[in-house]
């Protein structure tokens, strides 16, 4: 895409007064290159710049990113349908697009509940899209950072019942949280919080999926642009947040080989681990 059919978001929006992520135009974010990646409309210049040198040394990174989507749509359907999950936590909504986490629940269980959470106000900014539930269930949006949990728990408490299962979902959002805020503390105490049944579905940046030389050359070209950081990380570490889980078929791959279908996101290979775990 370039800037000439790029529609900028309106200025005095929410996105200007809310979100704990300063809304800042002048330096790339996450949400807005990812959104960029997907082909859509809500992004800015600094973050098209940021997203094309990362595209210049890693090409597949657009691959990667329409990949990681499909898996959601799959993994929800997955948790839905298969393992009969009917409330959701998904944490690092991004930017709304076609068939986020409610929709693709709802079309298979329209009385599911699904709280939704970002710390980008850009992602608040749209959040009403992810409101439009179906009137069998219910949708919540909630403005955090996941390292909060505290205030993810008591905010997602008013529409989740944390007696019966839930799902939460953290995908392609943990490889923004630095070692020094502990992301596996993080996800373990997200995952204490929810019974036996639940599930954990999460995709990861690998540093094992790409050459370092390529790993090198995307953190020089991105990280003096985007305000978050980007961590990649080995298999072994990935398999760690699933630690008091048992692991769904087929286990911890890359996110294109996790129940494909294929066609739905185009050929390539990707740099995202992913798994679904069960709570025991
Ligand atoms: C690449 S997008 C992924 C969107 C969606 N999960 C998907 O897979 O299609 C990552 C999202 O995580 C959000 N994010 C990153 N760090 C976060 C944090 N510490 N707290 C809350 N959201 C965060 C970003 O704002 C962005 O919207």
């Amino acid at each position: 895409m370039t800037s000439d059919n790029t529609a900028e978001p309106i200025p005095g929006g929410a996105a200007d007064r809310a979100g704990s992520l300063p809304f800042d135009t002048s330096v790339a974010h996450q949400a807005r290159i990812y959104d960029y990646l997907l082909g859509g409309k809500d992004n800015y210049a600094a973050d098209r710049v940021a997203a094309e040198a990362a595209l210049k040394i890693y090409p597949e990174w657009a691959f990667t990113a329409r990949a990681n989507r499909a898996f959601l749509g799959r993994v929800v359907r997955f948790l839905a349908a298969e393992a009969g999950i009917r409330q959701f936590l998904d944490i690092g909504t991004g930017i709304p697009t076609a068939g986020n986490t409610h929709q693709v629940a709802q079309d298979i269980a329209p009385e599911s509940r699904v709280v939704y959470v970002d710390y980008d106000p850009i992602v608040l900014a749209h959040a009403r899209a992810l409101l439009t539930s179906h009137e069998a269930g219910a949708t919540e949006y909630i403005d955090a950072d996941l390292r909060d949990t505290s205030a993810i728990l008591e905010g997602a408490a008013r529409l989740l019942d944390f007696s019966q299962p839930v799902a939460v979902t953290l995908l392609a959002i943990l490889h923004a949280i630095p070692d020094s805020d502990d992301p596996h503390a993080i996800v373990a105490r997200l995952m204490d919080a929810v019974p036996s049944g639940s599930y954990l579905a999460l995709t990861h940046a690998g540093s094992d999926l790409l050459g370092q030389e390529t790993r090198d050359g995307f953190s020089e070209a991105t990280d003096p642009l985007v305000v978050q950081d980007f961590v990649f990380r080995p298999l072994e570490q990935v398999a760690r947040f699933f630690a008091g889980m048992d692991l769904v078929e087929p286990g911890l791959v890359r996110v294109e080989e996790w129940r494909p279908e294929p066609g739905t996101a185009g050929t390539g290979t990707s740099s995202l681990w992913c798994a679904v775990g069960r709570k025991r």
